[in-house]
């Protein structure tokens, strides 16, 4: 195991932001992650397993535990089931899929993070869920010391929520497999695929592609500036409180998800067609011009500005429409 001290975080996130770890430790196979897991054990210290931290919020004053950085490579097919190891990037993945002429993950194109960061979060996009495709995971029990297969249903998947995050620190994912499908009709119901693809059949290569240039059109460009995406969750809500909201802004569109009965209330517009907020800055913060549910940080910005963001939004979002939304993005230390 390769263990190292006072380590800044900032640039394993895509936030840039954030302080130093006490300790890091990669993990490339499980003897490694066993061994940086029995040496936080004997030292009682809390740990945090980091994938791509696309989807992380590092305090300014860091962690003061062990990061163990998921670097678990290997990338195998069997039949049209595709099995990769949690420290492989997603969209690489993906993009091997298309290749393939695999179909059920070409929605998800683009996404940064790793299959691990996935599986935990439940990644979805496009009227898509990883939910959808996932076969089974096999894991590391941290209250056992035993590997498990967990089937789907075992993984208890929700939109953006998993068991990975109900008992959130148990299991490590170590390698996720998909069962895709060599024939499929396109899932190109979500408007703003809707739109290009206008009913016509599309190509597993061209739903990527426009997927990537939508998001290139939505999404700050990582190389530029820092961010993690959608910052808050959609709210869900059963559909007589939703149709009741409609009542109110009747322009408001609404979503079916895969993962649940509740209707999916589109932040994004509340926060762009009734708030105005597109744009809106806390200090080296704001929400992001082209697509406001996302934050985004200047260079050299400060976690404790875009937390103070955070709950501004929040508090207006509850004093506005009486909702309480939760953080999609996960905060440490
Ligand atoms: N909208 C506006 N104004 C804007 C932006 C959006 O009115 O400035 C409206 C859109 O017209 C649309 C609705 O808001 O009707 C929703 O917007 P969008 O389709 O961009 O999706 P979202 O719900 O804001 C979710 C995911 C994204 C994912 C997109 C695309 C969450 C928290 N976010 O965003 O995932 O890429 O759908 O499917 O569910 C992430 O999780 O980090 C993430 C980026």
């Amino acid at each position: 195991m390769e263990l190292t001290e006072h380590i800044p975080l900032a640039p394993f996130t895509t936030f840039g932001i954030g302080g130093p770890a006490r300790y890091f430790a990669r993990a490339k196979d499980i003897s490694q992650l066993q061994e940086a897991l029995a040496f936080a054990k004997e030292r009682n210290l809390k740990v945090f397993f980091l994938g791509g931290g696309s989807n992380l919020l590092v305090s300014d004053e860091g962690f003061d535990g062990l990061i163990i950085k998921i670097e678990l490579a290997g990338v195998e097919q069997e039949g049209d089931t595709i099995i990769a190891a949690a420290g492989e990037g997603w969209d690489a993945l993906v993009l091997r899929a298309t290749q393939a002429e695999l179909w059920g993950v070409e929605n998800l194109s683009g996404i940064p993070g790793t299959v691990g960061g996935a599986v935990v979060q439940n990644i979805g996009a496009y009227g898509a869920s990883l939910s959808q495709t996932l076969a089974w995971t096999e894991v590391f029990d941290t209250t056992t010391n035993t590997l498990k297969r967990l089937s789907n249903n075992d993984c208890r998947f929700g939109y953006r929520d998993s068991v990975f995050k109900k008992e959130s620190g148990r299991y490590v994912v170590l390698r996720a497999a998909l069962a895709l499908e060599r024939d499929s009709a396109p899932n190109i119901s979500y408007k703003d695929l809707a739109a290009r693809f206008d009913g016509s059949s599309a190509s597993l290569p061209q739903i990527r592609a426009a997927v990537l240039e939508i998001r290139k059109n939505k999404f700050p460009d990582l190389a530029v500036e820092g961010t993690a995406g959608s910052y808050f969750k959609n709210p869900l809500m059963p559909r007589a409180e939703a149709l009741k909201l409609q009542e109110k802004y009747p322009d408001m569109p609404v979503f079916d998800l895969p993962e649940s009965s509740n209707i999916k209330i589109p932040l994004a517009w509340l926060l762009d067609r009734v708030l105005n907020l597109r744009g809106y800055r806390v200090g080296s913060a704001r929400l992001f011009e082209k697509q406001p549910l996302v934050i985004v940080a200047d260079n050299n910005s400060r976690a404790s500005d875009v937390k103070r963001l955070a709950s501004d939004v929040r508090e207006k979002i509850r004093a506005e429409f009486g909702v309480i939304v939760e953080p999609e993005v996960c905060a440490l230390g």
